[in-house]
């Protein structure tokens, strides 16, 4: 079956083809950086009124990349939620009346399930080693969410831990907006810590101290606040002080993602961990990973970690393959927990 994949769950519209024989034809993206940039975040009714804008288009673009038309369609998965009402209003809108235009079936896919399974989109390139076999660890980090994960199957997960507070890309984007790194922040704040000393400040490691899988990132937050005061009284931040807290930051960030995904994967007795979301692309993240972990390691490409509509169309292309359609109505949720998904049969 020919999957469409629609994202509109926050400021980057992607639009994918994905089909269950051949795997993903085309995959295209486009981000609204450049609007949101001078506000230092997203504005929410910015972000619709361009989505609505490039929907259409980018629909036109991947079809004709493949050379195919819309009568080619087998489906349309569209995100449904946790993201935010009016960006998703206007994907879930255009997705459902599209595929009630065309009389075929519409699927409403969660953000984060899509996430989790963005990895396994290019199975066939794997090595059957490489191959995650149930169940496993996920490790959930993006700008809204942070969460460990035992997945049992699609859709049959097991909440293990999850952040109290800010959200751990959420962290990063402020961090960065302290420093003045720009927006969005991960990969700035990433690319800043470069050149840090990590032996000038050791931040400290939130909830690590004491036993269980949740995380809280907002106390860093303040202390990287409290850190960037303490330095402003002595004088303007140098290029130097902003690459060494941006280190220590990220330094803190990485421990206490490792910290907690050992403590998974040891409570658990399992020896697969997937990580994906935009901050999965980290690479201290992922070289720390390796370092400290005993387990085989999971990962999206690159572009697949950020959002996309691949993911989409191929969390969306399991749950039709499993008989799953959406109703005629248009829902969408902005909060949306991932354990109330029904579970599908079949391996991913
Ligand atoms: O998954 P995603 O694209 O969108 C959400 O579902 O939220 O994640 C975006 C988040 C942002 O907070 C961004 O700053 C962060 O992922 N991010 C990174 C990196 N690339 C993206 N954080 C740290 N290091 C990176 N290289
Ligand atoms: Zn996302």
């Amino acid at each position: 079956m020919l999957v469409l994949g629609i994202e509109t769950s926050c400021d980057e519209t992607g639009i994918a083809l994905y089909d269950s024989d051949r795997g993903l034809l085309a995959d295209a993206l486009h981000s609204q950086v450049d609007i949101h940039a001078e506000f230092g975040g997203v504005v929410p009714e910015l972000a619709s009124r361009d989505h609505i804008r490039k929907l259409i288009p980018l629909v036109r673009q991947v079809l004709a990349e493949v050379k195919l038309d819309l009568q080619d369609l087998g489906g349309i998965a569209y995100t449904a939620g946790p993201g935010l009402v009016g960006a998703l209003m206007v994907g879930a809108g255009f997705g459902r009346t599209l595929a009630w235009a065309l009389d075929i079936p519409a699927i409403a896919v969660h953000h984060m399930e899509a996430h989790l399974l963005a990895p396994l989109i290019e199975q066939e390139q794997l090595s059957s080693k490489q191959r995650p076999t149930l169940p496993f660890i996920a490790l959930l980090v993006s700008g809204g969410h942070t969460l460990l994960v035992q997945v049992n199957g699609i859709g049959d997960y097991q909440l293990l831990g999850e952040s109290l507070d800010d959200a751990v890309g959420e962290a990063f984007d402020k961090a960065a907006k302290m420093l003045d790194l720009g927006y969005p922040g991960g990969p700035h704040l990433a690319r800043c810590a470069e050149s840090g000393d990590p032996a000038r400040w050791q931040f400290p490691r939130p909830m690590t101290d004491r036993p269980g899988l949740d995380f809280s990132f907002s106390g860093l937050k303040t202390f990287t606040l409290n850190t960037i005061h303490a330095i402003s009284e002595r004088g303007p931040l140098s290029e130097q002080d902003r690459a060494d807290v941006a280190r220590a930051f990220e330094e803190a960030v990485v421990a206490t993602l490792v910290i907690k995904c050992r403590r998974a994967l040891a409570q658990t007795g399992l020896k697969q961990l997937l990580v994906a979301g935009g901050v999965s692309a980290n690479q201290r993240l992922r070289a720390q990973l390796k370092e400290q972990l005993d387990a085989q390691l999971i990962y999206a490409p690159l572009a697949l970690c950020t959002d996309n509509g691949a993911m989409i169309a191929y969390a969306g292309a399991l749950r039709l393959r499993a008989g799953e359609r959406e109703p005629l109505g248009v829902r969408v949720r902005a909060r949306w927990p991932l354990v109330e998904l029904n579970a599908v049969a079949g391996p991913p």
